[in-house]
């Protein structure tokens, strides 16, 4: 027996999985709900309100995510209520999952358009009782009059395709090579497209580039969905190397995704996925290895060893992505178990590879990776950031989307907030977060050790607290607050990156005053007040000329290496250039670690 399931504001109806709960409706309907920590009643994002119709009773879960009063008025964990009846639900808008704004925005850095793949368009004589060659041969010997290179139809399934598309095509056609090797066969007037995506551990941005100009035409993000099997890349790891299927089960989330997100993409663009003729793709060095469907296991164990380092080239196909049959997938080379082809990315973008000063480049993600570039070494680390600057794990925190606090100021004692869009408040992104912490620690309500004190802090389910905006002046009547859990976890996190930062300082023995220039990468670092950052001593104190906020670098990166052969080049020698930094046995880490917990 199913129900039907009434979604709104966002206008879904369908029926609900039988056994399967509000949030299983949701994706099979297409509605967009935060699930951070893959449904399992502990992120507490999935929230939803029950307008009418009949569910399973609160789960423990529930009590513990939601107030007593957000009960009352019928709040619900989408990932744990069921439906006992048909039901019609509002999804408040912080509960959808949306392109943040800053996740596909990057650098734009111009470089000699020369893909690794090549278009020509030929003209080829029809097949006569005179002229029997086959389409094969009839087809490479026109390539080679027109190019004088010989080449090859040497893929079964561009064979397959290409017989009916020239005849379609009048014997006029596109074709596309790799090397000497035929991989698409389409119209004359068919786009030779491009993708390059960057897999984050929570987020994923792809764009669509036209290779003959090197233009991104189109760019798309979406929440990685193997967060389902795991918030963090270990619980993956640890999920695929349970078997086969395991692990088949989350290469394919992935590939799935890919092929939508490129679909959504050339659509926007009146194109078809099937005119994308080769890829680039980076990624953590875990999220690679999930990908490939390579071992895991000795990535999860000590010393961490990557079971690929070396650049990769693969059939599109062979990896479950649908773009053209012919297409390969390029995937740039690793650094090590922690530092992946993401980094190697990041580094090509931001041109710390070539760096003549000392630089530092921070990519804040789930995992942090940094880079520091002095007397022409490039030494990096990884450390667990955690996801609580992308608001996971914040009580009030959501993505940077409208309604999101993104700027905080307290001054005599009262609060300012800056909303996206300038809605009124429903929640907090992670510059607000960092603003937040770094604007009650000036004020004194936040002492040294992360403590809120003072009587502007109230005690609320058995939580200190200080409201941000109150409920008559949020969005969704309910306060948003910070609570000391949230001051915890920022705490965490930002030990975790600042004290990577100390102990490469440390290795080249050098001090935070040495750095000439400081670059910030990644969605979150974009749009931070670097001046809160160095408040709550994320970063070292200096100079605000000395700091470079980037955008999503990694993205840009896959980019380079997508539109030119050199850049691909280059991000092999980078990867083999770089030394790995193993943070947990640099000296004096858990000091280290403890001492950048406090907000001096
Ligand atoms: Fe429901 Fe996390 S997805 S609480």
């Amino acid at each position: 027996m199913s129900y039907i399931i009434d979604f709104q504001p966002v206008g879904r109806r369908g029926p609900c999985p039988e056994g399967g709960t509000l949030l299983d409706a949701a994706r099979a309907l297409g509605v967009d709900l935060a699930s951070v920590c893959g449904g399992v009643g502990s992120c507490g994002r999935c929230r939803v309100q029950l307008v009418t119709g009949e569910l399973t009773p609160v789960t423990v879960n529930e009590e513990a995510e939601l107030t007593a009063e957000e009960l009352a008025r019928g709040y619900r964990l989408a990932c744990l209520a069921e439906p006992l009846s048909d039901c019609r639900i509002s999804v408040p808008s912080e509960s959808l999952t949306a392109l943040q704004r800053t996740q596909v925005e990057g650098l734009e850095v111009p470089v000699a358009v020369e893909p690794s793949v090549a278009s020509y368009v030929v003209a080829l004589d029809p097949p006569t009782l005179e002229d029997l060659r086959g389409d094969d041969e009839r087809l490479c010997q026109a390539v080679h009059a027109a190019i004088g290179i010989p080449v090859r139809l040497s893929d079964l399934e561009v064979a397959r395709l290409a017989t009916a598309a020239l005849r379609r095509l009048n014997w006029r056609a596109r074709v596309v090579l790799r090397e000497d090797e035929i991989i698409h066969v389409a119209a004359a007037d068919a786009p030779w497209l491009g993708l390059a995506v960057d897999i984050g551990t929570t987020k994923i941005a792809a764009y669509v580039v036209d290779l003959g100009t090197g233009q991104t035409l189109a760019a798309r993000g979406a929440m990685n969905p193997q967060i389902a099997y795991g918030e963090d890349v270990i619980a993956r790891l640890m999920y695929a190397d349970k078997g086969p299927d395991e692990a088949a089960r989350l290469a394919a989330l992935l590939a799935d995704e890919l092929s939508r997100l490129a679909a959504d993409a050339c659509a926007e663009i009146g194109a078809q996925a099937t005119d994308i003729v080769d890829a680039v793709i980076v990624g953590n060095t875990a999220i690679h290895h999930l990908f490939l469907r390579l071992p895991v296991r000795q990535l999860a164990e000590a010393p961490y060893v990557p079971a690929v380092r070396a650049a990769v080239d693969v059939k599109a196909r062979e990896v479950g992505l649908r773009i053209a049959a012919g297409a390969y997938v390029h995937l740039l080379p690793n650094i090590a178990g922690y530092v992946g082809a993401d980094h190697v990315a990041m580094l090509l973008a931001t041109g710390v590879a070539d760096a003549t000063e000392t630089t530092l480049a921070i990519d804040i993600g789930t995992n942090t990776e940094i880079c520091l570039a002095h007397r022409g070494r490039l030494t990096s680390l990884s450390c667990a950031s955690g996801p609580a600057f992308e608001g996971a794990h914040i009580t009030f925190g959501m993505r940077a989307a409208p309604g999101a606090i993104e700027r905080v100021r307290i001054a005599d004692g009262r609060v300012e907030i800056k909303t996206i869009g300038d809605e009124p408040p429903v929640g907090v992104c992670g510059s607000g977060i960092l603003d937040a912490m770094a604007q009650l620690r000036l004020a004194g309500v936040l002492d040294g050790r992360g403590r809120l004190t003072g009587p502007q802090v109230r005690q609320a389910n058995g939580d200190a607290e200080f409201v941000l905006a109150d409920e008559n002046r949020s969005g969704n009547g309910r306060a948003i607050t910070v609570t000391q859990h949230d001051i915890r976890e920022l705490q965490l996190a930002k030990a975790a990156i600042r004290s990577g930062i100390e102990a490469l300082l440390a290795d080249a023995g050098i001090t935070a005053a040495d750095l000439r220039r400081v670059i910030i990468a990644g969605a979150f670092g974009t749009y931070i007040d670097v001046g809160s950052a160095m408040t709550v001593g994320l970063l070292p104190v200096l100079p605000h000329e000395r700091i470079t906020q980037v955008g999503n670098a990694a993205g840009t990166g896959a980019r380079l290496a997508l539109i030119s052969r050199a850049q691909r080049r280059k991000a092999q020698a980078i990867a083999h250039s770089v030394r790995y930094l193993e943070l947990a046995r640099t000296p004096k880490f858990m000091r280290s670690f403890a001492e950048a917990m406090y907000l001096k």
